[in-house]
């Protein structure tokens, strides 16, 4: 059975059609969490429709739930999923390729009668071993040793493509997104490559025994399969052993056997060969699928693409994020623990659905809408994360970035056919069974023009670099709102909304050399941004450029938005202290308790009437909770007050100069965590001084690698330049997306993000800023 879609779910009902019994009368039931838990079903209905959007209610209300029809706890935030990966102790993924609906007895005896044996591969195998596997099968995929496999992949796109060019329609799926990953993967392990049809039979066949919940009738069918691959896979070893100068993974993998067998197993071999088929190509090839529908049903998105290529390596990663082909994972508690608030026995086995955390609001802003200029699109979990993350990230990243070149080069006007998709029921994989595309092969470009055939062009190996993404905007306004404060709105160049918002958040305008962050702080849902900009003349200069260069009109590129400074909108009360310019996120903040009903106070600072921006705006829409403090009318704020009088249950938010943060910081020492939040928009982190700074030792638990930081070099870089992803923002120690987790070892803190518990507890880091204590060696897990 296949399970059809209509072309979008969201906003709707996730339960129409399939409310729970007890779904109250006549609305959406997301009033009953309880509920919803107990009616989740991993095969079918809305979750089969869209993950992301089915799990909202989740998202929102119960982040960590128990599903009683699969007999797993489901976790859909952000943070959660990503705490769960980053622990492969205590969240060990010795399941992650269990049967998720058991076999039957029948089955069982079938499987038998082939040898059926798969065992740990290295996905699902536990530590010490599992690392030591990993490490001793690492080069091929490290990015220099991949950049030769560029022109393969091209080709075999090239020669793909040549025989449907004139068609004018074609699946899309038939025609080359199932066939070219899986070439690209036998080139890459080296298997021989014969019998691609009977491959697919077998692949689909080891999806649907792990992650489906194949009919009794259905299991022995796909229990004949999975034998048949099984045996396949043993064969094609014992042909590949006889060739022992052959190269590709696979052979380095049989070379290692044969060296460490006691690392590289005999039993790994023969499990992985049948895994990685599947590892390296199914993944792949939906995620592809996935890709050309979702930007093909974003024109806007594709228009731009095939406009400027330079896009396409986020635009990869975005399509990743929002629609990536493997949507949930699974792991299994190895002890008692907690996870956001709920407690969770030994032997808990866990859904982790990367699909619902790559959409969590709490980390990726709008986050249900696509959007190719985002800039943290990077951070999805569809290549999971910690020790176990993908191996071959970069060759899936490579081929899609291909597949996109080439196409958009030579197909811009391609469409997507009007069709029904079809998916196979599965908890994890997923992507269309067809995708349809039409187009008038009278206009293919290189009709008129043969060379467009041969441009390429060549994007580096791994995750695109932040700074190659922004989006192109435009000054409506330019507006003086007070004394060295300059007011802008802005729009999108391309005339579309610019992306929702949420309280706290800033973009980073990039501005001739300088990029510059700065807090937004209009209304949310108008489609345009308002920023405002304190012309600083100790600064770097970046504020002193805006104001005198730019004017209504100006086209800049604008990155973001991104929010590091959330507003927790559970709490009981909320007191906003904004000093000079710090006003701009806490305004926003103040408009959204006041939309949500919130009882919240807002205090707002600076030295004279005449600096302080927005006065009008806040005495109009705060002016029953505002108090202004002005310097020069003798008005200043009673900090220690306005502390202690916070009720119970009350969270203070800041922004403003350093003075005013860490006076807040100081009292609310002793107050419950999560009381205090701050931004701070400047930072005094000007660089190394290589002079004064000392070299040090970070030791990578994961990898077993040992990294020299010099003294002129961060610890960022470091990690960086060792081909290891480390997501950074700022590099500057204000948002914290550098963040390392430290096992052993003195740090020198020189971040703004981490509170004073969190730094003496001695456990994270800011790569980007902070360093080993007086040159000595830190573990990082
Ligand atoms: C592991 C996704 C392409 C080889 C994984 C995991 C995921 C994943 C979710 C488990 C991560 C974890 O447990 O933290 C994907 C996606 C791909 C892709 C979405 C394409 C878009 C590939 C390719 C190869 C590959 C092309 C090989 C050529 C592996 C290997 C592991 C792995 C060897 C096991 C790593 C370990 O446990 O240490 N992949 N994968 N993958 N993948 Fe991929
Ligand atoms: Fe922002 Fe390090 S990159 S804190």
């Amino acid at each position: 059975m296949a399970i059809q879609t209509p072309a979008s779910t969201k906003g709707s009902c996730p339960f129409s059609g399939a409310a729970p019994a007890n779904a109250g009368q006549g609305g959406c039931p997301v009033s009953d969490p309880e509920a919803m838990a107990r009616a989740f079903d991993a095969f079918e209905g809305p979750y089969q429709l869209d993950p992301a959007e089915a799990l909202r209610w989740s998202r929102d209300q119960l982040p960590v739930f128990y599903s009683p029809k699969l007999g797993y706890w489901v976790v859909t935030r952000y943070d959660d999923i990503k705490a769960v990966f980053r622990d492969n102790i205590l969240f060990s993924p010795r399941n992650v390729l269990e049967k998720i609906t058991p076999a039957t007895p029948e089955a069982m005896e079938i499987l038998k009668s082939y040898d059926y044996a798969m065992n740990r591969t290295m996905v699902n195998e536990d530590e010490p071993a599992h690392m030591e596997r990993r490490r001793a099968l690492l080069d091929h995929f490290l990015p220099e040793n991949l950049e030769q496999q560029q022109d393969m992949v091209r080709r075999l796109t090239r020669a793909k493509m040549d025989e449907f060019i004139d068609a004018g329609r074609v699946d899309l799926v038939e025609a080359m997104l199932y066939e070219v990953p899986l070439l690209v993967a036998l080139h890459f392990l080296g298997v021989p490559e014969d019998e691609i049809a009977t491959l697919k039979t077998f692949s689909v066949a080891h999806s649907v025994n792990t992650w489906g919940k194949p009919s009794d009738e259905k299991q022995i069918e796909v229990a004949h399969d999975v034998g048949r691959f099984w045996q396949y896979a043993g064969e094609v070893i014992e042909k590949m052993r006889a060739q022992p100068e052959g190269t590709g993974w696979m052979h380095h993998t049989i070379r290692m056997n044969e060296k460490i067998p006691e690392v590289v197993t005999d039993s790994y071999v023969h499990s992985m060969m049948m895994a990685i088929i599947v590892a390296a190509h199914e993944t792949t090839s939906l995620a592809s699928a996935n890709m050309f529908k979702t930007l093909l049903s974003h024109r806007g998105a594709w228009d731009d693409i095939c406009a400027d290529p330079s896009l396409i390596p986020n635009a990869v990663e975005e399509c990743l994020r929002y629609a990536g082909s493997i949507v949930a994972w699974r792991r299994q508690a190895t002890a008692p623990t907690e996870l956001n608030g709920v407690a969770l026995p030994e032997g808990a086995k866990l859904l982790i659905v990367q699909a619902s955390g790559n959409q969590d609001e709490r980390h990726f802003e709008d986050g249900d809408t696509f959007d190719i200029y985002r800039d943290n699109a990077v951070d999805h979990l569809t290549f999971g994360y910690g020790a176990h993350q993908c191996m071959g990230k970069n060759i899936g990243r490579m081929e899609m970035r291909i597949f996109l070149e080439e196409m958009t080069r030579r197909l811009p006007h391609l469409r997507l056919a009007e069709q029904e998709f079809t998916y196979m029921p599965n908890t994890s994989f997923r992507g269309p069974d067809a995708l349809w595309v039409e187009w008038d092969p009278a206009l293919n470009p290189e009709r008129e023009s043969p060379e467009v055939k041969d441009v390429t062009r060549h994007f580096p190996v791994g995750a695109p670099s932040r700074q190659t993404i922004a989006r192109k905007a435009r000054v409506v306004e330019v507006r003086q709102e007070a004394e060295g404060i300059l007011g802008l709105t802005l729009e999108d160049a391309h005339g579309r909304p610019l992306p929702k918002w949420s309280a706290g958040a800033h973009v980073e305008l990039c501005v001739g050399d300088f990029d510059r962050k700065y807090s937004l702080c209009g209304a949310p849902d108008t489609g345009t941004y308002q920023v405002a900009i304190l012309r600083e003349e100790q600064g770097r200069g970046g504020s002193r450029h805006i104001h005198e260069t730019i004017r209504a009109g100006d086209e800049i590129k604008l990155r973001g938005p991104s929010n590091l400074f959330r507003l927790d909108e559970g709490a009981s009360h909320y007191v906003l202290v904004a000093g000079g310019i710090g006003i701009t996120p806490i305004l926003a903040m103040a408009d959204r308790l006041k939309a949500l009903g919130k009882p919240y106070e807002l205090h707002y600072a600076g030295r004279s009437k005449r600096t302080m921006a927005f006065l009008d705006r806040v005495a109009a829409d705060h002016g029953a909770a505002l108090t202004l403090y002005a310097d020069d009318e003798g008005r200043f704020m009673d900090l220690p007050g306005l502390v202690e009088a916070l009720p119970e249950g009350g969270q203070i938010y800041s922004c403003g100069p350093q003075g005013l943060l860490t006076a807040l910081e100081d009292l609310t020492a002793d107050a419950p965590e999560g009381t205090y939040h701050f931004e701070h928009f400047s930072t005094a982190n000007s660089g190394l001084d290589p002079e004064k700074e000392q070299a040090f030792e970070a030791e990578l638990t994961d990898s077993g690698m040992v990294l020299q930081v010099p003294a002129d070099t961060t610890l960022l870089d470091a990690i960086l330049a060792a081909g290891i992803d480390v997501a950074c923002d700022c590099r500057e120690g204000l948002c914290g997306s550098c963040e390392v987790a430290v096992t052993e070892g003195e740090i020198d803190h020189r971040d703004m993000v981490l509170t004073r518990a969190e730094r003496s507890a001695n456990r994270r880091m800011m790569s980007c800023v902070s360093r080993a204590k007086n040159g000595g060696r830190i573990k990082l897990s």
